[in-house]
């Protein structure tokens, strides 16, 4: 289920957020919020980036239980075993209000309530709580444990439930979470920044800078939301990319692990650090093979393939990306534009019905296009 999000949110949450750390939580929330569930769902949603990078492989919750047409506690899930959002908020409750003065509250999280015990105990208990009347979920957990499970439990304890207050906004933020229990693989993201003629290098390999610092902050946060980065050789050894999360709002969770596709053996291995990867295969069939059977010692839910063309427009042909975040820039690259290879011409979403368009906006002079497989 895809369709376009409301404007202001993207795959990477609330896109303001993710930009820089100096601004009101209240001026975060989009103009396009129209309800009071939806704005006390953006303040879930607001939350739950707190966790962005951090608890993955669990799903990043973020959870608001307000009272009285105010929030009195907010939590969102930790790093890997740590709380969850749920128990985040009703821990943060002030430990002197009485039960009478906690009575009515409306719990507000971003997914369904998990309902089994895992490294902690499950957060549909915290919600039978006399004090809640009402819960208001933005989608279904689709994880075998739970599956529904948290939505009945809830009914039959009396609880009012809602579901699907700004569902595909939560879903895009929860993606790779949900595309791993859905469909058991990981989700394979494509981003590129190109010129208005579509470039995203010029003929001598220069691609810097095509877009500009929103842009760049944008996808340094991704990058956090990601498991693992994948670039070809050829932009390892031209770019010389960090590929670390930088410039982008607070907080920094994580660097995602660094994979690089090097079948011509081109790059010396002493000369990158030993925690990235370096795979060999001929292919970027048999590339994607490997990957998906690494044993990481962590649950790979996502791959952010940064390029280059060529290693993007093999993986568009494979059929593998699922997610595209298209940056399009100002840069004129002049003369040096003549002769330039370095296009995406195997992703054309004006053909067929496979892409649907989740994102279309201005970040400043560039423009920003998200698109998801229609799954
Ligand atoms: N604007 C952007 O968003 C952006 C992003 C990334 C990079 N860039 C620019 O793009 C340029 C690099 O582009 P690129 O397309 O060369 O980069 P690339 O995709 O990073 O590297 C090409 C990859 O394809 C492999 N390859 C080539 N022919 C192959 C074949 N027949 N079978 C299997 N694998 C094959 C290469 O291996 P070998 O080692 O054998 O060649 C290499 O791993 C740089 O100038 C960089 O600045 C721009
Ligand atoms: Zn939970």
């Amino acid at each position: 289920m895809n369709k376009q999000l409301k404007k202001g949110f993207s795959s990477g949450g609330i896109l303001e957020r993710t930009l820089s750390n100096s601004v009101a939580i209240e001026s975060l929330i989009p103009d396009s919020v129209q309800s009071q569930d939806e704005r006390w769902m953006t303040l879930a949603l607001l939350e739950a980036m707190n966790g962005v990078g951090w608890a993955s492989p669990n799903p990043a919750v973020g959870c608001v239980l307000v009272k009285d047409g105010a929030i009195v506690a907010r939590g969102f899930t930790q790093n890997y075993g740590g709380k969850h959002a749920e128990r985040m908020a009703f821990e943060s409750l002030q430990k002197d209000c009485s039960l009478q003065d906690l009575k009515g509250l409306s719990a507000y999280v971003t997914l369904e309530p998990c309902t089994h015990f895992g490294k902690q105990p499950p957060c549909v208990d915290l919600l039978f709580h006399p004090c809640v009347d009402e819960v208001i979920i933005a989608c279904f957990d689709p994880d075998h444990r739970v599956s529904g499970r948290g939505i009945e439990q809830l009914k039959q304890s009396g609880k009012k439930v809602r579901v699907g207050v700004l569902e595909a906004e939560a879903r895009a933020w929860h993606l790779p979470f949900l595309n791993s229990r859905e469909l058991k693989k990981p989700l394979w993201v494509a981003k590129w920044a190109e010129n208005q003629e579509g470039l995203l290098a010029d003929s001598s390999g220069n691609s810097k800078w095509i877009t500009n610092q929103k842009s760049r902050a944008y996808t340094h946060w991704l990058r956090q939301k990601y498991d693992a980065i994948l670039v070809g050789s050829g932009t390892w050894l031209v770019d010389q990319p960090k590929l670390t999360v930088r410039d982008c709002a607070k907080p920094h969770h994580r660097d995602p692990v660094i994979l690089i596709h090097d079948p011509s053996d081109r790059i010396q291995i002493d000369s990158v650090p030993p925690s990235i990867r370096i795979y060999k295969q001929k292919s970027v069939k048999e590339l994607v093979e490997a990957i998906e059977s690494t044993d990481f010692g962590f649950e790979l839910q996502s791959v952010f393939c940064e390029g280059g063309a060529k290693t993007l427009n093999e993986l568009f042909r494979l059929e593998k990306i699922d997610i595209v975040h298209r940056f399009i820039g100002q840069k004129d690259f002049g003369a040096l534009a003549k002769g330039s290879p370095h296009r995406i011409h195997a992703f054309d979403p004006s053909v067929g019905a496979t892409w649907e368009c989740t994102t279309l906006c201005d970040l400043d002079y560039d423009r920003l296009q998200e698109w998801a497989k229609c799954f």
